[in-house]
């Protein structure tokens, strides 16, 4: 395990020369992308800006030997058999939206679909879609923002045709145990579909598919200093295969004719159109750089952050703050969503922007129902970290709170 060099990091990206102030706390939004990434994109629009899989000549199988060069790194990233296994898509939603309807002509009237209280908006709408309200089944989050096993295993079921879930909570910031969660619920039902949405959880957790035995995962490039607009669906190739396909189009097919279509093989099938080449690319070269620093580097670094972000928030406001999710570090991704006296988080974002140049969210971060049915709050604020921030940043962003309180007492 090694330090991270944040000094030397930073240099990595433009972003903090042209804003050497900053104190960025939102990378659970979207993290900065360093200079080689924007310059790996760029590369393609200047080197070898082609389609991909549609030219025979040299210009256009460069563009695709690039493209399909990322699917095999992908595949390594997380460990998947195949590359086969990889489908690109837009982001987690696009990702999660292609397997929930891929599986609706599979489901029956009476299977029941299990997700936690703490979904994202885009793990949880899609299933609605998918099942009546009685069958989408909730599993409860405790207070401290974790789930029960017991409950867990009385509410997986031989009905339970779908359990979808984070890896981490974009809320609560809870590692969630998948792989013993994904084990309980083969054996109470050897045909259920694991769909983990590993949009806060890729990038900075060790993430390896095979070991964690889901059906597919789901992740974003944006959110591991890659572009916007590009995402991954990870599904074991037996799964994949029997996904239909939510969009049909150029490239997905083996033969079309007036009357019929016939669907090519995994992952073309799925990606239905030109794809985002330069993003692709982008997320191939992101990887490279997480590769480079190391990714149980960068989870070392989330926890030092988190522990001492913790204990200097409870030092200097004590019961004025509340924090939400688990309590132990260990179970806890870089992520602190609060409650700060009766202070409205959009209050608090905008004073921190203002006076402190602090970015962090403010809202129900595209989970209402937790916020509103477990949480019990409107909104939170919600700081999140990477491994380019540091303890200054921290120190910053408390001696920023006490300037909320000055401004809102
Ligand atoms: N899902 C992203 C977040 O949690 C946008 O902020």
């Amino acid at each position: 395990m090694n330090t991270i060099n944040t000094e030397k990091i930073k240099k990595d990206f433009q972003i903090f020369k042209n804003k050497p102030n900053l104190v960025y706390l939102d990378s659970g939004a979207t993290s900065f992308t360093p200079d080689i990434v924007v310059k790996s994109m760029d590369e393609y629009y200047y080197k070898c800006r082609a389609n991909t899989s549609r030219g025979v000549y040299e210009l256009s199988e460069k563009a695709t030997q690039k493209y399909e060069k990322v699917r095999r790194k992908v595949k390594n990233f997380i460990n998947a058999n195949d590359e086969s296994e990889i489908v690109f898509t837009s982001g987690t939603t696009a990702s999660i939206n292609l397997v929930a309807f891929g599986l609706k002509d599979t489901l029956k009237h009476d299977d029941e679909i299990l997700i936690t209280a703490s979904e994202h908006h885009a793990n949880l709408i899609p299933w609605q879609r998918l099942v009546n309200n009685e069958n989408l089944k909730v599993l409860n989050i405790s207070s401290t923002g974790e789930i029960d096993l017991d409950e867990f295993k009385n509410k997986i079921s031989k009905k339970t045709k779908v359990l979808a879930i984070a890896h981490v909570s974009n809320v609560l910031g809870t590692i969630y145990p998948i792989k013993e969660l994904i084990k309980i619920a083969k054996k109470n039902n050897p045909q259920i579909i694991t769909v983990i949405d590993g949009a806060q959880s890729v990038p900075h957790i060790k993430t390896d598919v095979l070991d964690l035995d889901c059906d597919f995962l789901t992740f974003s490039a944006h959110k591991m200093c890659g572009p916007t607009g590009v995402g991954v669906l990870y599904g074991k190739k037996t799964k994949l295969d029997k996904l239909t396909p939510l969009f049909t189009g150029g490239d997905m097919i083996e033969e079309v004719t007036f009357k019929n279509s016939i669907f090519t093989e995994i992952p073309h099938r799925l990606e239905a159109g030109s794809a985002n080449i330069s993003g692709v690319i982008g997320l191939g070269s992101a990887i490279d750089y997480i590769e480079n620093i190391g990714i149980e580097n960068i989870r070392n670094h989330e926890i030092k952050l988190l522990e001492y972000a913790t204990n200097k928030l409870k030092e200097t406001f004590g019961d004025e703050i509340e924090i939400f999710g688990p309590i132990d570090t260990k179970k806890r991704s870089g992520v602190i969503s609060f409650k700060f006296k009766s202070y409205h988080p959009h209050d608090i974002a905008s004073i921190l922007d203002s006076y402190s140049n602090i970015c962090v969210r403010a809202g129900n971060h595209c989970a209402m129902p937790l916020h509103n049915e477990v949480l019990h709050v409107l909104a939170t604020t919600r700081a999140s970290f990477y491994f380019y921030n540091t303890k200054k940043d921290i120190d910053i962003f408390v001696k920023g709170l006490k300037k909320v309180e000055q401004i809102l007492k």
